[in-house]
């Protein structure tokens, strides 16, 4: 519903995230309201794994939301590049992802479109840290236990591949649901597809409704059944019978690869000088530093 660009704050001179409501939606009431919810619930939720929100407004009738430019990938475009990722990249991602999605859930609201295009891998600080992952699009945050299906007009748009059963039956949705479609990410960042692939959209609800999930170690020699169990864990039907945090999904995700997984490194899986080919206004390139030695050549060690 919106394009985003990398862009130049005149005033700081700093390079900044620009999304722009789409011209199509910006007369529409539902796209304008969950345009410029977005950026007030991104921005009241201050945690390092959110994307920092400057400013958001209307200048010459185009909503807009300034936000800080995250030198990366989103992680759709880094599993299409990469294919399934080392496991303790994998972990890396997930337990970032659990903590800004556990911070939402503190304050009660529920992101509603956890997938991989709403995911953004920066640089991380150092070797021990080689990603920085932020979550992002906020568009569809709702308060938990609000009752909805996808009813209301443009409530849903883009993939089935990550939402919970509650969502699709209409029933009560609260952190929980989110902690499903991480589950479901974290099966695609191991495996490389999502848990339920479908020929169409009717059997694809009806498996996330019905379908035991299939054992990822079945995929992935190398991760321990214990994870299945882990997995099916999060992916229950039922949102009673999943974790109670995010965190904690992650965390027993991370006790059950034992060898594979928790303390091997792996080198940061983001190059930021790909980002770089994006021009500023003025033609020159945006200053992304080089990567650090240990991050170049990007390099796959466990696969
Ligand atoms: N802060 C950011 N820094 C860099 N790229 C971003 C940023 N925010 C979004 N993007 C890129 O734009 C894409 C779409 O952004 P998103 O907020 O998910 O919009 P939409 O509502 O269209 O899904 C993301 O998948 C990512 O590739
Ligand atoms: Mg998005």
């Amino acid at each position: 519903m919106a394009v985003v660009y990398c862009a130049k704050d005149l005033r700081l001179g700093r390079t900044v995230a620009l999304k722009l409501l789409a011209p199509e939606y910006t007369r529409n009431d539902a796209f304008r309201r969950r345009f410029a919810q977005e950026s007030r619930v991104a921005a009241a939720i201050d945690h390092p794994n959110i994307v920092p929100v400057f400013e958001a407004g209307e200048a010459d009738g185009i909503l807009y939301i300034a936000m800080c430019f995250v030198a990366g990938f989103d992680l759709r475009a880094l599993l299409d590049r990469e294919g399934p990722l080392p496991v303790p990249a994998a972990l890396r991602i997930a337990s970032q992802l659990a903590s800004a999605l556990d911070a939402a859930h503190a304050r009660d609201l529920v992101h509603r479109d956890v997938k991989p295009g709403n995911v953004l891998v920066g640089k991380g600080v150092d070797s021990d840290h080689p990603e920085h992952v932020y979550l992002t699009d906020f568009g569809l945050a709702k308060k938990s236990l609000s009752l909805t299906g996808f009813t209301s007009a443009g409530e849903f748009v883009g993939t089935l591949d990550y939402v919970a059963p509650e969502r699709i039956a209409g029933r009560p949705v609260d952190g929980r649901s989110d902690q499903y479609s991480l589950a479901c990410v974290v099966h695609e960042t191991l495996a490389g597809a999502p848990p339920f692939r479908r020929a169409d959209h009717l059997e694809l609800l009806w498996a996330h409704q019905y379908d035991p999930p299939p054992a990822l170690s079945k995929d992935r020699p190398d991760i321990p059944g214990e994870v299945d169990e882990v997995l099916r864990r999060a992916l229950a039907k039922i949102p009673d019978d999943r974790y109670d945090t995010c965190l904690e999904f992650v965390a027993a995700l991370r006790g059950a690869v034992g060898e594979a997984g928790p303390r091997g490194r792996t080198p940061t899986l983001v190059d930021p000088r790909v980002r770089a080919a994006c021009a500023e206004p003025d033609g020159d390139r945006v200053e992304v530093p080089d990567p650090p030695p240990w991050a170049d050549p990007v390099l796959r060690t466990d696969r």
